[in-house]
């Protein structure tokens, strides 16, 4: 019986692994990993956004979250790992960042 029931939670978790597509968990991943979305600033699809506007010193400003869904890989990763600006810090693991990526530069995504 007990052989029977770890088989059977193995199968499970096996199974489980198909619940969501690449795409779907990228997508999870982009519109709020670690509590904080992407999305809220880059926009929903990486194309960037304003995110605010104000006024410095009697001159209009804006504070511009930068289109995000054409930046090499390269970029792409320093951006993430380097990150010490007005972008929360999320410490994102590799794969994590490499599913970002495949999110924000995706054909579907278009
Ligand atoms: C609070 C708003 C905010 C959030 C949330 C945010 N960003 Fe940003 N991001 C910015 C701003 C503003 C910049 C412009 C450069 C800077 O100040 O860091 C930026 C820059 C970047 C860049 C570099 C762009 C370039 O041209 O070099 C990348 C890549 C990026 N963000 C990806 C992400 C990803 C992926 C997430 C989610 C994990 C995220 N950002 C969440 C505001 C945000």
């Amino acid at each position: 019986m007990r052989v029977f029931v770890c088989v059977l939670l193995v199968l499970v978790s096996l199974k489980a692994e198909d619940f969501i597509t690449k795409m779907e968990y990228a997508k999870m991943l982009y519109s709020n990993p670690r509590g904080i979305g992407c999305i809220s600033c880059h926009g929903a699809k990486g194309e960037g956004s304003i995110i605010a506007k104000y006024k410095h010193k009697g001159k209009q400003k804006e504070l511009i979250a930068p289109a995000i869904n054409e930046l090499s890989k390269d970029k792409f990763f320093k951006a993430l790992q380097e990150s010490d600006s007005v972008m929360p810090k999320y410490f994102l693991t590799n794969s994590e960042i490499e599913a970002l990526y495949f999110y924000v530069t995706s054909e579907v995504n278009r």
